[in-house]
């Protein structure tokens, strides 16, 4: 049995196409089965904050930078178990702020905090509902690593940055490149096209790869339908425009953020885009 066939996937109808608030509840529920996975590395993201260290990549940390005395505030959108977040604090933001909409993934984040003493606050909601109480003050507004692939509704999540960064907060995405939904190895580690439809919108699965996720306790066939889809660059670039941000620079990279082509041979890793970045401010 293909990865496919054992994972069930399959386009998502019309009518779920329309919903995109449809979509996201059923994620919600699959990703709140997903925390089970993280409770595994809780212990890990522990001792990772509690030693200073950060979680990010290189690369984020560099597009970031020292936020030691200019950031009091930053809010990290779709925080999962708060691992990347409070990196974040380590790197030197007075305070952070996660949204997620799994409350299992936020009592995760609630355990790290307590076992960490961070200056963190968790808000359970679906991020295109962050309270509008945090509008304006986010000197700060990081996301990605496998966050906009699960929204569909790009527009109004542009204009939520847009809304909480403070008049000179800065916005920086690192996220997964819609390309490499279109590459894989082959059996001898050379990339390969997959059959991924660049362009074909949302499609619902239930499973996950076994990089990532993996096997939950519950059986794949009984968890809940989850819809992602590989937003292209310019659909991306385009929504940020749209909500009046200034975006100062977009890059790609070969890194494998999620390590999901370590099969491919290190003589051609970095031929492929497998991550991209934004960086933006709120128009004056
Ligand atoms: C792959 S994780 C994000 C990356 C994170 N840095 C991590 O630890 O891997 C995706 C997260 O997005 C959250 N999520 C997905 N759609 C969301 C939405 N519409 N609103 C809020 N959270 C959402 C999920 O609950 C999950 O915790």
């Amino acid at each position: 049995m293909s990865d496919d066939e054992r994972r069930l996937i399959r386009p998502a109808t019309a009518g779920e196409r329309a919903d995109p608030r449809l979509m996201h509840r059923s994620n919600r529920a699959a990703w709140d089965e997903a925390a089970e996975r993280y409770e595994g590395w809780l212990a890990d993201a522990i001792a990772e904050i509690r030693a200073g260290r950060t979680n990010l990549f290189g690369a984020e940390v560099e597009l970031i930078g020292d936020l030691h005395g200019r950031c009091h505030r930053a809010i990290h959108l779709q925080c999962a178990a708060g691992r990347d977040t409070l990196s974040l604090w380590n790197l030197g933001s007075e305070e952070v702020v996660g949204v997620d909409f799994s409350p299992r993934m936020l009592e995760l984040a609630a355990r790290l905090t307590e076992a960490t003493r961070a200056p963190a606050r968790w808000i359970l909601a679906d991020v295109l509902d962050t309270p509008h109480e945090l509008d304006g003050t986010a000197d700060l507004v990081y996301t990605g690593r496998g966050s906009l692939i699960w929204l569909h509704d790009l527009d109004a999540w542009a204009a939520v940055i847009a809304r909480l960064l403070s008049p000179t907060g800065r916005f920086v995405l690192f996220e997964g490149h819609p390309v490499e939904w279109l590459f894989d190895a082959d059996e001898s580690g050379h990339w390969v096209a997959t059959d991924y439809d660049y362009f074909g919108g949302p499609e619902a699965s239930r499973g996950w790869a076994p990089e990532y996720i993996d096997h939950l306790s519950l059986p794949d066939a009984d968890q809940s339908w989850k819809f992602a889809r590989a937003w292209t660059l310019g659909e991306v670039i385009t929504a940020l425009l749209g909500a009046d941000l200034q975006l100062e620079r977009v890059a790609e990279y070969p890194i494998d953020w999620w390590g999901g082509h370590a099969d491919v041979r290190p003589a051609e890793r970095d031929r492929v885009p497998l991550s991209f970045s934004v960086v933006g401010r709120r128009l004056r």
